[in-house]
Order: C-alpha cells, then sequence, then structure tokens
C-alpha cells in the first residue's frame, strides 16, 4: 500500500457511483476501485447484521485489493456498520450520512423530508443526530421503499419510479418541507424526476460534495494524497449485471474499467 494505491469504495449497488463522481472530480489524480455489490441489493430492507456482514466481505474485498482508505458510499452501510469496520480494520474509513444538519439550519418552513432505507432511517447513529434538531424542526422521514430496486434495473426515469414517488414524497409536501434530503447514494439519480415532481422552492440536497471534502482532507492528514503525474483509473466491477452499472458512468472520463467480478 503506497500514496498511488487506489481508493475502494463499495454500495449496495449502483448507486454509489454518485459519490465516486464527486470524489474523483474533486481529486482527479486519484484511482480508484468501486464495487457494486447489486447481487446483494437491496441492503436498506436487511438485517443489522446482515448489512454489517456484507460491509466487512466488500471492506476486505477492497483491502485485498491493495486500497489505501475506503469510503462507504452508502448511508445504510455507514449508519449501521461503520464503526466496526473503523475498529477491526487498519485503514481510514469515511462514510455518509443524511445531510440533516444543513437542511435544518437553512430551513425558513421549519419543515424538512428525509427520504431514505429504513436501514438507515432505523439505525442508531441517524436517531442520535435527528435528535439534534428535532426540537425545532418537524422532520418528516419516509423510507423509499421500492426505488433502490427500480434504479438498480436502469428505471431510474420511468413512469412507475414517477407515480411510486410521487406518492412517497407526499405526506412531505402537505407538511410544507423546503427542503428534502436524499438520504441514500441511489437517491441522486432521481433528481430529473424530482424536480418535475416538486415544486421549485424545494432545495434538494445530498451528500456526495461533503464526502468528497472529507475525503481530500483525511488523505491530506494521513498523507496519502496521490502525487505521481500518471493518468488515474478507475475500475468498477459488479457482481450482477455491469452493463446498468456502466450506463451510469459512461460520461466519465475514459480511462474507466466496468467490469463483471464475483465477490
Ligand atoms: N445506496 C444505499 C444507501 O445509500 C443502499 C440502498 C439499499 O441497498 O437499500 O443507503
Amino acid at each position: 500500500m503506497s500514496n498511488s494505491s487506489p481508493i475502494g469504495f463499495f454500495d449496495s449497488g449502483v448507486g454509489g457511483t454518485s459519490i465516486w463522481k464527486e470524489v474523483i472530480q474533486l481529486l482527479p489524480r486519484e484511482h480508484s476501485i468501486y464495487l457494486s455489490d447489486s447481487k446483494n441489493a437491496p441492503y436498506g430492507e436487511k438485517p443489522i447484521e446482515e448489512i454489517i456482514a456484507l460491509s466487512k466481505k466488500n471492506t476486505e474485498k477492497l483491502l485485498a485489493m491493495g486500497c489505501k482508505i475506503i469510503v462507504v458510499a452508502c448511508n445504510t452501510a455507514t449508519t449501521n456498520a461503520i464503526q466496526i469496520l473503523r475498529d477491526t480494520y487498519p485503514l481510514p474509513i469515511i462514510g455518509i450520512e443524511p445531510a440533516i444538519k444543513p437542511a435544518a439550519l437553512k430551513s425558513q418552513t421549519k419543515s424538512i423530508g428525509i427520504l431514505a432505507t429504513k436501514g438507515t432511517l432505523s439505525s442508531k447513529l441517524f436517531s442520535k443526530t435527528s435528535e439534534l434538531y428535532s426540537e425545532n424542526i418537524n422532520i418528516i422521514e419516509v423510507v423509499g421503499n421500492g426505488l433502490v430496486s427500480l434504479i438498480e434495473q436502469g428505471r431510474q426515469n420511468s413512469t412507475e419510479i414517477k407515480e411510486l414517488l410521487s406518492k412517497l414524497l407526499k405526506p412531505m409536501l402537505d407538511a410544507r418541507i423546503d427542503y428534502l434530503v436524499l438520504g441514500c447514494s441511489h437517491y441522486p439519480y432521481l433528481l430529473p424526476v424530482l424536480k418535475e415532481i416538486l415544486p421549485a422552492d424545494v432545495t434538494i440536497i445530498d451528500s456526495g460534495e461533503a464526502v468528497a471534502r472529507q475525503t481530500k482532507k483525511v488523505l491530506l492528514e494521513n498523507e496519502l494524497m496521490n502525487t505521481s503525474a500518471n493518468n488515474s483509473k478507475h475500475i468498477l466491477y459488479s457482481n450482477a449485471d455491469p452493463d446498468i452499472l456502466a450506463k451510469l458512468v459512461a460520461a466519465e472520463e475514459n480511462n474507466l474499467e466496468v467490469t463483471y467480478l464475483d465477490f
């Protein structure tokens, strides 16, 4: 392991590429490996023990591949397993959590919506953060049942997902939210549909940029930035259908390989 080793990413599927894109844009010299555990998606409905076991499996694979740090590009895995991962493995591990804080601080209507998986919303870590703000803010939590499976099938712009989202967002609109927090790394792929459904005065926020900034900070603190001038290389593995993954990252740089791997 050295400064030129890759940054490792994992998610329950293709959604974590929304985070991966932000990180490689901010850190263009870094190499990366991305594991899309689509075979086991969605994580959000699984018992906590299973989420922990899958998170360990992915982390061990990335370690075996020589990664220098790991970005858990999944809110469900972060909120249920990050402490165990940090206690178990000897490398820096960065996680992603729903961005409640900026939404709560900026809200004018004092009403915000959080769309996330059941696993994230029922986690201790999420409850701790949301309690900090729930005194002054009405927080409408909605489980995005069914959304991840449709995105995993490449159907993020379908009529079906639009109908499902309209139903899911209704309680938030009734409560006059002015901020919607996307608490799952798959959901940034719903932005075009969300913008059609939501009134223009609702601001949508996710945690991608914050995770990229945190990744840079941790690399600097640990003197792990890649300083070599070589072109960066990115390998993305899916243990299901790599074509769906490939489509989501097609617009990114060309030193990119998307392939099947059984892990
Ligand atoms: N992308 C994930 C997250 O951020 C997991 C979704 C799922 O597998 O249920 O929560």
